[in-house]
């Protein structure tokens, strides 16, 4: 079991370089199975759930090298082999071998997805547009069978706008007879960066980013190639921080349109940010104000800062209303915080958060990916020592957190006990 113990209140100053986007990357490398082209991956991230795909890959029978953030790919001889709960279970993202495997070769045989514990993450909206596109499903006990003659082009509706959904479609309607229409897709940009790949490869995918995506189907694919877009996620939990404790502390390798919604919530609280051409640079604040969030979909506020952000708000003068609207259970961090000295009321999906609270240093666990980054931001902020527990959730989603971290001032150990 890995732990960090963290000596909290030393200022950051420096740059911290952002990686690839995790949530974009675990799609695009079960997207590479769609071709028995070769595939180039660029700027790919080095973090766990990446590994994990990397082996499911090479147990599936691809040829991977993985170099200085370059993944290549060649699936020419990939069977349809089961992707057993080994595999399927340790990440969400596993879902998205339903949808390459379904085109390239009609059949797909895989357990259940893994994930954060942040609700109950069923993939209801998935299954019945791949039953739409002419798919028969056998599921036993979270285990999936499915089969197709040929995935046939539909118009897909969407009840709600399922980033997972929308990219599994598109994997699946890439070889499809005729034109598949997604109504509602979601818009998120890892969307857009899935769907540059499959067109790299001579896909027909249309709307990407907008809520209708038109994809035509072809007979083939050939070689692809994409650079993985920066990792929103990891870049705004660097901001909260710098916002608490930076001192000309830059995040470098951003898009500034994809954090729109948390710079401007930063500014609401009365953090300046510096917004350079593909970075911003922020310092600690003094007497922050509290802001209200309500997560939603993009461009809304993106549900993954939502804990991060909870934790920035214990720091803000004043009362400020939480608000989760995408999980059941993302605020299982809250005792967590509470234990170090924060003012949270949790109720059902929301919080008030009374600050501003002097935090202090405690032995506290990740219960989730996110809510570690939570206790990683409360950590740094406390007085005294905090050990956070059960830290590969926040290693899963953090490339090289520890070492970014040290390398701008901060003091934190990672010990494998
Ligand atoms: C992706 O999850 C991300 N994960 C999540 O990031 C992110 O929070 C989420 O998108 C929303 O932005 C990956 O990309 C691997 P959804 P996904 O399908 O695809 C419900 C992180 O911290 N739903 O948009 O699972 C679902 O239960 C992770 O990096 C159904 O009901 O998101 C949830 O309440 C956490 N039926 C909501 O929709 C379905 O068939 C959003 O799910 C699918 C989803």
């Amino acid at each position: 079991m890995k732990k960090i113990v963290i000596e909290g209140n030393h200022l950051l100053s420096g740059t911290v370089h952002i990686g690839g986007a995790k949530n974009s990357v675990v799609a695009l490398i079960p997207a590479s199975i769609l071709t028995k082209g070769k595939c180039v991956i660029e700027n790919v991230p080095d973090i766990s759930d990446v590994r994990i795909l990397i082996d499911t890959l090479k147990y599936l029978g691809s040829k991977v090298t993985f170099k200085d953030e370059v993944l290549t790919i060649d699936n020419s001889n990939v069977e349809p082999k089961a992707i057993s709960e080994e595999f399927a279970s340790k990440i969400r993202a596993s879902y998205y071998f339903m949808g390459s495997f379904l085109s390239r070769f009609n059949t797909v045989d895989i357990s259940c997805p893994g994930g954060c514990v942040i609700g109950t993450r069923p993939i209801d909206i998935h299954l019945e547009a791949f039953s739409k596109m002419g798919v028969k499903i056998k599921e036993d006990d979270g285990h999936y069978v499915m089969n197709t003659k040929k995935l046939e082009g539909k118009n897909i509706f969407f009840n709600f706008p399922s980033v997972g959904a929308t990219i599994n479609v598109m994997l699946s309607a890439v070889l499809a007879k005729g034109k598949t229409k997604i109504i509602n897709a979601a818009t998120e940009p890892e969307i857009t960066n899935v769907a540059s790949f499959l067109n790299s490869m001579g896909a027909k995918v249309f709307g990407a980013g907008t809520s209708t995506i038109e994809i035509t189907g072809v007979e083939e694919l050939h070689d692809g190639y994409v650079k993985v877009i920066p990792d929103r996620i990891e870049a705004g939990t660097y901001l909260i921080i710098g916002s608490l404790l930076g001192r000309n502390f830059k995040v470098d390798d951003i898009i500034e349109e994809h954090l729109y919604a948390l710079i401007s919530k930063l500014e609401d609280a009365g953090v300046k940010l510096k917004v350079g051409k593909n970075s911003i640079t922020v310092n600690k604040t003094k007497n922050l104000k509290a802001v209200n969030i309500k997560t939603g979909v993009y461009p809304g506020f993106v549900t993954d800062l939502g804990q991060p952000m909870s934790a920035f708000l214990t720091q803000c003068e004043g009362e400020s209303l939480f608000e989760e609207t995408i999980y059941e259970n993302r605020l299982r961090h809250v005792p967590h915080l509470n234990n170090m000295g924060a003012d949270i009321k949790a109720f059902d999906k929301k919080a008030i958060i009374r600050g501003k609270t002097n935090l202090v240093g405690r032995k506290v666990k990740a219960t989730d990916l996110r809510a570690g980054a939570a206790m990683l931001i409360a950590g740094m902020v406390a007085n005294g020592t905090t050990t956070i527990y059960n830290i590969e959730h926040l290693l899963r989603g953090y490339e090289r957190l520890v070492d970014k971290l040290n390398n701008v001032g901060a003091n934190i150990k990672l010990i494998d006990e």
